[in-house]
Formats: C-alpha cells, sequence, structure tokens
C-alpha cells in the first residue's frame, strides 16, 4: 500500500480533489490522508462540508491579510515537519495556489514523490496570472506524475522537456466534482437561502458573477463593478447575483460599489452545492475566476472572461468563453451583445466542454497505483 498525501488549502483545490479522495480512500492500493493547510478557512470549510470530508490534519495557517511571503514560509515550515513526521510515498497537490507551490517544492526537497493535477496549464506571461502562472511553471519542474487536463496542456509540458511518460491527460478533477455534485442539486431546492429564493422569484432571469484575481484588484475590480452598475441599471428586470470572495481588496471594493442596487444581490461565499445550483439555472457568467471557466460549459452556460489573458483558452477556441479584460465600456458593450443577439447566446451556450468526462480522478489513481507514469 502507497500512502498518498492529498493537500489542499483553499476552496478550489478542496472541490478538485475530493473526487480523488474520496476514491482513494476507497481503494485497496492506497492509504490516505487528506491535509488542510488551511490557506483559507471559512471558505475551505464550506467546500470540505460540501464533500463531507473532514481532514486527517490542518495547520490552520490563513492570517487576515496574508502575503506571499509570509504565507510560503509558513507552509515550508509546516509541510518540512509533516513530511517528517508521517513519511508519504507520493504528495498529490492540485493546480498553481501558494499550497500546491510550497507542498510540491517541500516534497521535492524530500525526496518525496509529487503528483500534481491540473499540470501545463500555461498563458504566455509569468506575470498574469499572479502569482499561479509562477507557481505551476514551478510545479512541473519538480513532479513526477503530470496530470495534464487537456492535449493542449500536455503540449506544453511536452515542449518543456518533460517526458510523455510522466504526462497523463485525464481531464479536470473539476469536471468529476462538478458532474457528482450536479445530480445532488438538481431538485433540490431548499439548498439555496431564503434570501436569494426571493430575489429568484423577482428576477427569474439573472447573470452570476465572481471576481477574485490578483490582476484585478484595484482599478480592475472598480471597472468591473463600474460595468455592473451600469449593466443593472440598464437592464432592471435582469438580476445580478455575486457571491463575494472574502478577500479584503475584493469584498470592501465589490460592497462599496454595489451595495443598495435592487437588481442586484451580494451574498458571501457561497457553499459548492448551491453555487453549483445557481450556475446551472443562469443566463450567463461574467467571471475571472479559473474553475468556474472550466465548469460552466458542462452546463451549457455562456461565460464572458473577465480577465487580459487566460491559461484556459481551450474554452474560448471550443466557443463557450470570451476573453473580456476589465475595461468598462468593454463589458458592457459584450454583455449587450450576449443579451440582444439570441444566434451569438445559442452559440456559446451548445458548445462543447473541451475540460473532461468525470473520469480523471479514477485515471489518475490507476496511474498511482500501477506506478506507471502515463496512461495516455
Ligand atoms: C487564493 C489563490 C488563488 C485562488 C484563490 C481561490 C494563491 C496565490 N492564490 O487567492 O489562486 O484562485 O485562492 O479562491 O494561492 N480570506 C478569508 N477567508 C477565507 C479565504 C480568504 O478571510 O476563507 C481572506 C484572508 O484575509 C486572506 C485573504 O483572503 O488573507 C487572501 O487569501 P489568499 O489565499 O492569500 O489569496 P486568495 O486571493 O484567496
Ligand atoms: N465556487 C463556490 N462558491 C462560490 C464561488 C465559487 O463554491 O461562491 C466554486 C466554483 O464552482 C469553483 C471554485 O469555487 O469550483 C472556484 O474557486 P475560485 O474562483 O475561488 O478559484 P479559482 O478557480 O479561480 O482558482
Amino acid at each position: 500500500m502507497q500512502k498518498l498525501l492529498i493537500i489542499a488549502g483553499t476552496r478550489p483545490e478542496c472541490i478538485k480533489l475530493a473526487p480523488l479522495y474520496l476514491a482513494a480512500k476507497q481503494s485497496p492500493h492506497f492509504k490516505c490522508r487528506f491535509l488542510s493547510t488551511g490557506q483559507h478557512r471559512q471558505m475551505l470549510d464550506k467546500a470540505l462540508a460540501d464533500f463531507a470530508i473532514t481532514p486527517d490534519d490542518d495547520l490552520a495557517l490563513m492570517r487576515a491579510g496574508q502575503t506571499l511571503g509570509s504565507l510560503s514560509g509558513a507552509l515550508f515550515s509546516a509541510l518540512d515537519q509533516y513530511f517528517e513526521k508521517h513519511q508519504p510515498d507520493i504528495v498529490v497537490v492540485q493546480g498553481d495556489t501558494t499550497t500546491a507551490l510550497v507542498g510540491g517544492v517541500a516534497a521535492f526537497y524530500r525526496g518525496i514523490k509529487v503528483a500534481h493535477v491540473e499540470a501545463g496549464l500555461r498563458t504566455n506571461t509569468i506575470h498574469e496570472p499572479f502569482p499561479e502562472e509562477f507557481n505551476r511553471r514551478v510545479l512541473s519542474l519538480v513532479a513526477d506524475y503530470h496530470f495534464a487536463p487537456t492535449t493542449l496542456a500536455r503540449d506544453h509540458l511536452l515542449r518543456e522537456g518533460v517526458s510523455a511518460n510522466n504526462i497523463t491527460t485525464c481531464g479536470n478533477t473539476g469536471i468529476d466534482a462538478l458532474l457528482l455534485t450536479v445530480q445532488k442539486v438538481r431538485n433540490n431546492e431548499s439548498l439555496l437561502a431564503h434570501p436569494i429564493q426571493l430575489f429568484l422569484e423577482s428576477f427569474p432571469q439573472y447573470v452570476l458573477v465572481t471576481v477574485h484575481r490578483r490582476e484585478n484588484h484595484g482599478d480592475g475590480i472598480n471597472s468591473i463593478c463600474a460595468a455592473l452598475k451600469q449593466l443593472a441599471e440598464q437592464y432592471p428586470q435582469l438580476g445580478f447575483i455575486l457571491p463575494v470572495h472574502m478577500n479584503p481588496n475584493v469584498k470592501d471594493v465589490v460592497e462599496s460599489n454595489l451595495s443598495g442596487l435592487g437588481n442586484v444581490l451580494l451574498t458571501g461565499p457561497l457553499d459548492y452545492q448551491p453555487f453549483v445550483k445557481l450556475m446551472s439555472s443562469c443566463h450567463f457568467l461574467l467571471t475571472d475566476s479559473g474553475g468556474v471557466q472550466e465548469e460552466a460549459p458542462s452546463l451549457g452556460k455562456p461565460i464572458l472572461v473577465l480577465r487580459h489573458v487566460t491559461e484556459r483558452p481551450e474554452g474560448i477556441a471550443a466557443g463557450c468563453a470570451k476573453l473580456l479584460g476589465n475595461n468598462t465600456e468593454n463589458i458592457v458593450s459584450e454583455v449587450n451583445h450576449l443579451l440582444s443577439d439570441m444566434g451569438a447566446y445559442k452559440a456559446m451556450a451548445q458548445a462543447k466542454n473541451p475540460y473532461g468526462d468525470g473520469t480523471a480522478s479514477q485515471q489518475i489513481l490507476q496511474v498511482l497505483a500501477n506506478g506507471d507514469r502515463a496512461a495516455s
């Protein structure tokens, strides 16, 4: 039996590693532990609860207003001690967060094998998304197993000299989580909190919005809020629902710009299940989230991406997503277009999801169990 240590610190890592962890717990090949670094607190706890996961250990590292350096320092020290104590055979990290970066590098320092889930995503600039693009590039240097969600991600890794034997193209585990969850939420109306249910009675057609990326902090979020305000005034029958990220650089700005508009509902971050329910019945999404860009196409929802560059161009190539940036006029104009041109809307809604078929976790476990480095 191999000792598998799954490490997650933020909401998206938890959501995307949950199906893998739940499957690994059932497997005779692994003795599996789930370690929360607590890079996030409330938002991580919500995601853990959605999948009924109780971490084996929690490093509880989040500090209000933490910097990348302070969090990384705390992670290096705590993870090194943890590895010393538990001696895992394989450390599994996901994506591009500070938790993933330090989890991978600290394991590499100790000669522990590193499995990187969601490997090979790239933009053409190390500054966007910041610091995630740096994090994921470093992880590709230290990983032994590279689980690429798409052939494009695989090609990036090959171009950087990663051996094909060490890459598995398997789809994104986020789609595994989504497909598991869509079933559960479909007929469960009580999942939505009362204020959301009331809002939906008045605004059955609504746009779901999320924004949190560091590149948008400051002028970017102000500009996005200005667009939302203009659109809310222009379309008084259309609702706008924003579950607001807890990062103070986001929360304070969004609340001060958008509170008090009748057709704009600001909520705290939502549990994953109600969020999936809202995604599946919204008209379309405006987002700068990575995970949401992957999920919406499986639900047949157009996505307008509030970024200048994306490491997920597959959705754009497939026609499900459009890259808008954060300029107010541009956002307003693209939303006007989507609301007025049914043909354009249908084309985006019907484009095929390029991010996986819900079997990524099973494929990953098969590779790790065989000790192979690649399956495809
Ligand atoms: C992090 C990730 C980002 C990911 C995002 C998911 C890095 C570098 N960034 O960004 O890739 O998209 O998580 O949401 O790892 N906070 C709370 N409670 C929470 C979570 C956050 O209060 O549950 C506040 C704290 O003040 C915290 C701050 O948000 O210090 C920033 O959190 P941090 O994890 O450093 O960055 P994110 O912007 O969340
Ligand atoms: N999500 C959620 N509640 C919310 C907003 C998003 O559960 O209020 C989920 C979403 O479905 C996706 C993940 O959180 O699975 C994305 O996380 P986030 O946008 O914070 O990070 P990113 O994907 O950009 O790294």
